[in-house]
């Protein structure tokens, strides 16, 4: 065992490569997953929260919250793990901070459906969340928050069409647009599970980074938003069924970017603006087109120009997220080449 200091927790966890079978690991690629989470729960202030994470590990992500979200915001914390090493874990991890939350050791589903319910869920698996889904959005408050990281990128960026089809319930695209429409096939399918229980998932804040997708939810009980959010579902660029509206909630994204004003949430601050479902990958359309590649800071001025909104994006490196045409894009890019 050896320790590890992330934000204010400092914990005991596993050393040694990342895999299911360490007990209980700490994972320093998912600190900026849990920085963020504190980032927008501090955004949206006010209402006092019953928290639970049910699949906790060594419980960092709990104990943060408690030292580092403002005093009262959680009302409560319950940390569960199905491993009893890791509710030792957790146990321990919290005596050393200080910190008081519920520890509790059972199946993430029996623990949530023996449960009075909480205003935060963060639903934070090996692989894909669909085990936990239904329990959670069962359990899930009205007006509460659900959170789920989900690892199984593989499956919904195309590299296993099948396996998409069968746990996702949709097509994947294996294209550069391959993460954009990722996630927003996992957020149908969490929508679709919410919607059997006439609970709405409006979308919050989500993204792609490293090697996971991330969705927050704000759950609504209501059958007539659960109906408007099924309309929201469609196909795009000959993938999906997928969720084709808003990935991010603007006023929510501008909080955060206001108190934690980092390179990944000015992308997305820029492009939540922007009310369009996919990008245009700029090497790939000029590939296509047999173009040079224009810069971008050029082409997102040109477009800007001629009044069309427009940015760079979090999902690709060479993507635009613009309201103008695919026609626009290549008539820019080739009057830019013209000119160089
Ligand atoms: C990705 S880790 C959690 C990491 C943790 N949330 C963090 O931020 O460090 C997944 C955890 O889920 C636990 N787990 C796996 N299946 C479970 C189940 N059915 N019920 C509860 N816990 C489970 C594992 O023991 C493991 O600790």
């Amino acid at each position: 065992m050896e320790q590890f200091t992330e934000g204010a927790a400092t914990i005991i966890a596993s050393a040694g490569k990342i895999s299911k079978q360490l007990s209980v690991f700490y994972n320093p690629v998912m600190a900026y997953n849990r920085t963020l989470s504190i980032t927008l729960l501090r955004a949206l202030g006010g209402k006092q929260l019953l928290a639970a994470d049910p699949l906790a590990g060594s419980g960092i992500r709990g104990i943060r919250f408690l030292k580092e979200l403002p005093p009262g915001t959680i009302a409560g914390h319950f940390l569960n793990d199905i491993r009893q090493e890791a509710a030792a874990a957790i146990r321990k991890n919290l005596r050393l901070n200080h910190a008081r939350a519920a520890v509790c050791c059972q199946d993430a589903r029996m623990f949530l459906l023996h449960s009075q319910g909480f205003d935060y869920i963060d639903i934070d698996p090996f692989g894909s969340p669909n085990p936990f889904l239904d329990a959670a959005v069962q359990r899930i408050r009205d007006k509460g928050i659900l959170a789920v990281t989900c690892t199984d990128t593989a499956s919904l960026s195309g590299t296993y069409p099948k396996t998409c089809l069968r746990k996702y319930w949709a097509v994947p695209s294996r294209t550069a647009q391959m993460h954009e429409i990722g996630l927003r096939i996992l957020i149908r399918k969490a929508q679709l599970i919410g919607a059997q229980y006439d609970l709405a998932l409006h979308v919050l804040f989500s993204y792609f980074k490293d090697h996971y997708f991330r969705i927050f939810f704000r759950c609504e009980r209501s059958k007539e938003q659960a109906n408007s959010l099924v309309r929201e579902h469609g196909l795009i660029q000959g993938a999906g069924p997928a969720y084709l509206g808003r990935l991010w909630d603007s006023n929510i994204v501008h909080a955060m970017y206001q108190a934690a004003p980092d390179p990944f949430l000015r992308t997305i601050a820029a492009e939540s603006a922007i009310p369009a479902a996919g990008f245009f990958d700029i090497h790939a359309l000029c590939k296509q087109h047999k173009l040079p590649i224009p810069k971008t800071a050029a082409l997102l001025a040109m477009l800007q120009e001629k009044g069309y909104a427009a940015s760079t994006t979090i999902f690709s490196p060479y993507g635009i997220r613009t309201t103008a045409p695919e026609s626009l894009v290549r008539l820019i890019s080739r009057s830019h080449a013209a000119r160089q």
